[in-house]
């Protein structure tokens, strides 16, 4: 079996008014009936391929994952006390497996049309990691984006192919250095490994870190099914996502491609995009084109605009341009204040 573990930790905010600290991305119902953290939850559900999912989160989202994996009552829950990203989040969650359990690491906010596609590619990155290899699902990119990480294939293995370079978050000109020389894919933020594997490379590449989770895990405790490592050793770590702290410097990298849909919505134009264009709430549009709405009440009219995204949730009104969406999470509102 396969043991799913998913991230829920960072705070979406370039989705506000929808998205606010008290109840972010993965948690709201955004494309389709389940929110996006219950997507995450229905496409390991397969008891005969995956484990009970290890859900970690911070401690005041204790209640909302609850509430919201109502139908999948046994999993297991670790609540830090304080975000470190993902490199702790997911060692945290790798004590608390057996040595030999292959891992599947998925962020919970993140849209898969093709959830067949997902399995047989995960299928296919299960059998690399229990070789040893440290997989991540790639993604086929259309355009040089630079809040992703880019892997350059080498050479082809079983149902994917060893990892050459992992680059995260490369600058303008690199990106698109990348795209033009071809070659790359876009890490899918997907990882398996087994747990073993993980936290031998972790005590490789980031002693300190290796030993503070251990500490945090080792002097933590369960009660009502919760979790808890030992704060002061959790807080004294430096936060660092896995991308930087393994994926870049470790030789075990493989990467499996796949075709499935994938989006990780990372503002209103990607959101309206795998919405289809289609606007939500009441709205009328005349003489638009490429408007898209969302509002949770009042009736929005917009006349003779293109390119615009309005949004109108809890008393509060977004517009922006489709341009101007990667920046909503600068405005104040959008930092709570
Ligand atoms: N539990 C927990 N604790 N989860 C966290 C924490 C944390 O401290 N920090 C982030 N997460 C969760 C987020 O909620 C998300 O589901 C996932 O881990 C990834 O974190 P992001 O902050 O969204 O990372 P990113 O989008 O900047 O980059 C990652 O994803 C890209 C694809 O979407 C990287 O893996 C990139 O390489 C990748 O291309
Ligand atoms: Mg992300």
């Amino acid at each position: 079996l396969i043991h799913p573990v998913i991230l829920c930790g960072g705070g979406g905010t370039r989705l506000w008014p929808r998205s606010r600290p008290e109840r972010p991305k993965p948690f709201l119902h955004l494309l389709g009936e389940r929110t996006l953290f219950q997507q995450t939850l229905d496409r390991v559900a397969d008891g005969n391929r995956f484990a009970l999912p290890t859900i970690v989160a911070g401690e005041s989202h204790m209640p909302l994952i609850r509430e919201q994996a109502g139908d999948t009552p046994d999993i297991h829950l670790i609540a830090e006390p304080m975000g470190r990203n993902t490199a702790p989040a997911i060692a945290l969650a790798a004590h608390r497996l057996p040595e030999e359990a292959i891992m599947l690491v998925c962020p919970s906010d993140h849209f898969i049309a093709d959830t067949a596609a997902f399995r047989d590619a995960v299928e296919s990155a299960a059998d690399l990691a229990s070789e040893g290899y440290l997989v991540s699902l790639g993604i086929t990119p259309d355009r040089p984006e630079t809040g992703y990480g880019y892997i350059k294939r080498g050479a082809a293995l079983a149902g994917g192919f060893a990892v050459e370079r992992f680059v995260e978050k490369p600058d303008q000109p690199t990106a698109e250095r990348f795209l033009a020389d071809g070659g790359y894919s876009w890490n899918g933020g997907i990882f398996l490994f087994s747990a073993a594997r993980l936290l031998g490379e972790l005590s490789r590449h980031r002693p300190e870190m290796a030993e503070l989770v251990e500490r945090a895990a080792a002097h933590g405790n369960e009660a009502t099914r919760i979790f808890r490592p030992e704060a002061a050793s959790f807080a004294a770590i430096e936060g660092e996502s896995i991308d930087y702290a393994l994926m870049e410097p470790t030789d075990r990298a493989a990467m499996v491609p796949v075709s499935m849909g994938w989006s990780d919505i990372g503002n209103w134009q990607a959101l309206a995009d795998a919405r289809g264009g289609r606007s939500q709430g009441p709205c009328d549009l005349l003489d638009a084109r490429n408007v898209h709405v969302d509002s949770d009440g009042p009736r929005v009219s917009v006349v003779g605009l293109s390119d615009v995204i309005v949004v109108v949730d809890g008393g509060e009104v977004l517009v922006t341009s489709a341009a101007g969406a990667q920046k909503v999470g600068k405005l104040p509102g959008a930092m709570g204040e």
